[in-house]
C-alpha cells in the first residue's frame, strides 16, 4: 500500500504515552491497510537516527520535553497560561503533549489546521486568523456543528455580521475573540473605541458569543536584546489592556486575553488582564530565535533548546573545501540565517539549490565529510520547514522512539 503519511490518522493512547499510537480507520483505507502502515512505522522505531534515510526531520525528545516543561513552569509561575500555536508543529501528537502538560488550549492559523486538530480530538482551538471567505466561514460553522471547541478571531463589523448570519443558518453558536492591532497594522482592529464597539456588536449579534480578545505583536518577538524586546512588547500590548478594562466595565466577557509568543513568553504577563501566551517556536527553537538573546544570556537565546533538525546525507565530497548534501531549499526553505550544522564550528551550510545543500569548510573544521556521511542541520525557521515533511522522527539519544505524522502539513487554506 502506498499512501501519504499525512492521510493516516492516529490517536494518542493517552497523556504521557507519546510513543503509543492507535491507528484509526480513515475514509478510503481498509482496516488491513491501516494495520500494514502501522507496522511499517514500527519498523523505524528503535533504529538509530543515523540509519534513517534523508532528508528527514527529527526532534530530540529530551529537548522537546525540556522546552515544554520550561514554558509551563514559567507561565504558571507568572500567573498566566500557555495556549500554544500549532502552526509551528502542525502535529496533533505534540499538541496532545502540550495539553497534557497544562496548556489551556491550542491555536491554529488556518481553518484546515483547526479541522485536523479537531479530528484528532483536540477540544479547545483558537483560530488566530480571521475567516472572511464564504467557504472558510462555512467550514468554521461545520466545525461547531461537529461539536468542536472552536473560537475564531474577528476584526471588522462586516465579518462579525457574516459570521452571525452563517452561525444562525447553521444552527450553532460561534465563539469569537476580537483581534486587536498591536500597532503594526497587519491584522486586528484599532484598540480603544473601535475595538470596544466591535466587541459590543459581537455580543449582541445572534449566533455569536464573545469570549474575549487577542493581540499579537509578531514584530516584538524577534527584537534583539531582552530590555528592548520587553519595552516593545509591553508598549504594544498597552492599548489592548486598556480596551480589556473598557470591555469589562461594559459587562463584556474578557475571559480570554491572548497574546505573545516565544520571544516574549516571560514578559507578556506584566500586562494586566492578559490570560495566556500563544507560544509556537519554543517547542523546537530555530536559528532565527537563537540570535535574539535572552534575560539570562544576552548573547544567545538559551531559554529553550534547539530540538529540531534536518538530517541530510553527503552526496559529493570530491572538491576541496566543500561538500554537497541532499537537503536543499525543498528540505530547508531559503529562510535566513542559513541552518546551522549541529556540533560543527568552521562549517557553513547554504541551501545551494532546490535539491542540494552546500557545506563549506573553513580552516578550523573539526572534520571533513565523505560521501554517505550524515549530518544534522538546526533549521533556520521552524514553522515553514516542518510544513515540508509528512512525518517527524522523535529521537531519544540516538534512537528513534516514535514517528509522528505531521497531519496538518500543507494545510494552508
Ligand atoms: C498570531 C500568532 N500567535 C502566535 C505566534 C507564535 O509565535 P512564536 O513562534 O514566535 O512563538 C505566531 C507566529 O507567527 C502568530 O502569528
Amino acid at each position: 500500500m502506498t499512501q501519504s503519511l499525512s492521510r493516516r490518522h492516529f490517536l494518542a493512547a493517552g497523556a504521557g504515552a507519546a510513543s503509543v499510537w492507535i491507528p484509526r480507520p480513515v475514509k478510503g483505507y481498509t482496516a488491513a491497510e491501516m494495520r500494514e502502515q502501522a507496522v511499517n512505522d514500527r519498523l523505524e522505531v528503535g533504529v538509530s537516527k543515523w540509519d534513517l534515510d534523508t532528508p528527514c526531520l527529527c526532534v530530540d525528545l529530551d529537548r522537546l520535553e525540556a522546552n515544554l516543561d520550561r514554558m509551563q513552569t514559567t507561565v504558571r509561575r507568572n500567573g498566566i497560561a500557555s495556549r500554544p500555536h500549532a502552526k509551528t508543529h502542525k502535529c496533533p501528537a505534540i499538541a496532545q503533549l502540550q495539553l497534557a502538560g497544562g496548556s489551556v488550549g491550542i491555536c491554529t492559523a488556518k481553518i484546515s489546521e483547526a479541522e485536523v486538530m479537531s479530528e484528532y480530538g483536540i477540544a479547545d482551538i483558537l483560530m488566530t486568523t480571521v475567516n472572511v471567505t464564504p467557504p472558510k466561514i462555512r467550514r468554521a460553522m461545520q466545525l461547531r456543528q461537529r461539536g468542536a471547541g472552536f473560537t475564531q478571531a474577528v476584526d471588522t463589523a462586516a465579518n462579525a455580521r457574516d459570521l452571525s448570519a452563517a452561525a444562525t443558518e447553521a444552527g450553532v453558536v460561534a465563539d469569537i475573540v476580537v483581534d486587536i492591532d498591536p500597532g503594526g497594522h497587519r491584522t486586528g482592529i484599532t484598540a480603544g473605541a473601535p475595538a470596544l464597539e466591535l466587541a459590543q456588536l459581537v455580543d449582541t449579534l445572534p449566533g455569536l458569543r464573545l469570549r474575549g480578545l487577542l493581540c499579537y505583536d509578531g514584530g516584538a518577538q524577534h527584537v534583539t536584546g531582552f530590555a528592548d524586546r520587553r519595552r516593545r512588547a509591553l508598549g504594544s500590548l498597552e492599548a489592548a489592556a486598556e480596551t480589556a478594562v473598557q470591555m469589562t466595565r461594559a459587562g463584556l466577557d474578557t475571559g480570554i486575553f491572548s497574546g505573545g509568543g516565544t520571544g516574549t513568553y516571560n514578559i507578556d504577563h506584566e500586562t494586566s488582564g492578559l490570560t495566556d501566551v500563544q507560544v509556537g517556536s519554543y517547542v523546537f527553537m530555530d536559528a532565527q530565535y537563537l540570535g535574539i538573546g535572552g534575560a539570562e544570556n544576552p548573547e544567545v537565546y538559551t531559554d529553550f533548546e534547539t530540538a529540531l533538525t534536518v538530517l541530510t546525507t553527503v552526496l559529493n565530497a570530491q572538491y576541496a573545501g566543500r561538500a554537497t548534501t541532499d537537503a536543499g531549499a525543498k528540505a530547508n526553505t531559503i529562510n535566513r540565517p542559513w541552518p546551522i550544522v549541529a556540533g560543527e564550528t568552521g562549517m557553513t551550510y547554504t541551501a545551494g539549490s532546490d535539491e542540494f545543500g552546500t557545506i563549506r569548510y573553513e580552516a578550523d573544521a573539526s572534520r571533513v565529510y565523505a560521501v554517505g556521511d550524515k549530518l544534522e542541520l538546526i533549521v533556520s525557521h521552524c514553522d515553514p520547514v516542518v510544513n515540508l515533511y509528512d512525518q517527524i522522527y522523535g529521537v531519544r539519544g540516538e534512537t528513534v522512539e516514535v514517528v509522528w505524522p505531521i497531519a496538518a502539513r500543507g494545510k494552508s487554506i
